[in-house]
């Protein structure tokens, strides 16, 4: 294929990989991203297969139709809330692949301009297998923490910090020897860099409790992205290194991002909790802070406060997710818009144990993208709302994080229903969030607690709200 045809291919993907990045930073734009995303990828693969690969097509289809045949099955059957184990199974594919790439790059070293070309060569093919061989194991023990193959406790070995330290120094160490002998002679140095970095990588993520396992997916989602753009680097593919940097760099903003909404760490996260206490040990002052009383509430006066306002908003949250009940809550939102009541719904970034888990539950139960706001558009509109309903939600409707200097979650940016005429919240009992916090939202003036598993209570809600 000509060269200047493939070129214009490559950035013609290229341009429909960045489009479909932003049309996936809206609901609305999701669908049409994800066709950007697809069409994108059938150009770089059309091209990469007529243009690059001029022999060894029978090879090739050996891989590609079984390797699409399995991607299609695995697509179809996965289960929404099985999403973060699947995306991590097939990071470590991209790391596997990375690995491969580079051994063969090794195996096949080529003549090269000057000596520097070649040192320069011999580092991208190390820096990659490292980066793979880290993203294969740490993706692989994600998957099976999130699966629940095996514990999702955190593994944490004593001098954990100085054994990653070690493995490190010794990885640029021998990179640095194999760039100086060559990949000719420096096998050796290369494999026990490739060893080196699959227990790295294993041992990195087996230190990291299984609640901040999606952060680590994000991030291992940027190594993938890394890896990709050094395979690009050896084999000379400008598309790969545009991909491979495009995917870098959103994994590693998606991680900053949750991180954030998180009041966590970075460093904090993917170290495995380096220099925090640990959750179940909160601060005193963050519980003795809390003043007032609980006052329950039943189902019939509920509904009865709810078709009784103008302004509802609705902050689903991981207990919502627990008890599937987004299907009703829908139910309740369609007959109080009937009796005339404005409902929207305010969604927390880290609302649930995923990115974007509210979105996915409330979109599969057809709850129209219109009516559901992000934490940042909405937190403002609070003093004009009569009836907040969280539903199985707690650290991110906590005042504490606002109000008590030494709460473990003191920064965090939370919603603010307090702000409200009342609040209704819906749980079981008394018990504390993920961040094992007390909530003294609980215990306001204008908050009833509404008992009970949230599928039941919304049940009981929507037969109140349609006699
Ligand atoms: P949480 O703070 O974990 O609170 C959930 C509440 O739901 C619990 O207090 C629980 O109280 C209640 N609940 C559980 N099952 C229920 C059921 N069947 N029916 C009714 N209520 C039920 O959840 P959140 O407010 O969504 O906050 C998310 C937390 O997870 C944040 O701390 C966030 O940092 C963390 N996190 C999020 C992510 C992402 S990316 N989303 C990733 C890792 C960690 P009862 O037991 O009393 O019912």
């Amino acid at each position: 294929m000509n060269f200047g045809v493939m070129t214009a291919a490559y950035i013609g993907a290229s341009a429909l990989f960045i489009m479909a990045l932003g049309g996936l930073s809206h609901q609305e734009s999701a669908r049409r991203g994800n066709i950007y995303g697809i069409l994108g990828m059938g150009l770089a693969m059309a091209v990469t297969i007529i243009g690059a690969v001029t022999d060894n097509y029978s090879l090739l289809l050996l891989g590609l139709v079984p390797g699409g045949v399995i991607g299609y099955i695995l697509a179809k059957r996965v289960e929404m809330t099985s999403m973060p184990e699947l995306v991590a199974i097939l990071h470590s594919l991209v790391g596997l692949a990375a690995v491969f790439v580079g051994f063969a790059n090794a195996l096949g070293h080529g003549v090269y301009e000057s000596v520097v070309a070649q040192r320069i060569h011999d580092v991208e093919t190390s820096l990659g297998i490292f980066i793979g061989a880290v993203t294969f194991t740490g993706s692989l023990v994600a998957y099976l923490k999130l699966s629940g193959k095996v514990s999702g406790n955190p593994l944490q070995l004593p001098g954990r910090h100085l054994i990653n330290l070690a493995i490190v120094l010794v990885s640029l160490y021998l990179i640095v020897e194999f760039a100086a002998v060559g990949a000719s002679e420096g096998m050796f140095y290369l494999t026990i860099i490739t060893v080196l970095a699959l227990l790295f990588g294993a041992h990195l993520v087996v230190a990291i409790g299984g609640a901040d396992m999606p952060v680590v997916v994000s991030m291992l989602n940027s190594y993938s992205g890394w890896a990709a753009a050094a395979m690009g680097f050896m084999l000379g593919n400008d598309l790969l290194i545009v991909v491979g940097a495009l995917v870098g760099s959103s994994g590693a903003i998606l991680s900053y991002i949750m991180c954030r909404a998180m009041n966590r760490k970075f460093l904090n996260v993917i170290l495995g909790g380096i220099g925090t206490k640990k959750k179940s040990a909160p601060k005193a002052g963050a519980v003795a802070e809390v003043q007032g009383e609980i006052v329950e509430v039943q189902s019939e006066e509920a509904a009865h406060m709810l078709e009784s306002a103008k302004e509802v908003m609705i902050i689903p949250g991981y207990g919502m997710a627990v008890a599937q009940a987004q299907h009703t809550v829908f139910e309740i939102t369609k007959k109080l818009r009937e009796k005339g009541v404005n409902v929207r719904f305010g969604i927390h970034p880290v609302a649930g144990r995923m990115p974007g888990h509210m979105n996915v539950l409330l979109a599969e139960a057809k709850v129209p993208y219109d009516i559901v706001y992000e934490m940042d558009e909405i937190n403002d509109d609070f003093p004009k709302i009569d009836v907040s309903v969280v539903i199985g939600a707690n650290d991110i409707v906590n005042p504490a994080a606002n109000e008590v200097e030494d709460s473990p979650i003191a920064g965090m940016p939370v919603l603010e229903p307090w702000k409200g005429k009342h609040t209704i919240v819906l749980k079981r009992g008394m018990s504390r969030g993920y961040a094992g916090v007390e909530n003294p939202l609980f215990f306001k003036d204008n908050t009833r607690m509404l008992f009970g598993d949230a599928k039941q209570t919304v049940d009981a809600l929507l037969k109140h709200l349609a006699a």
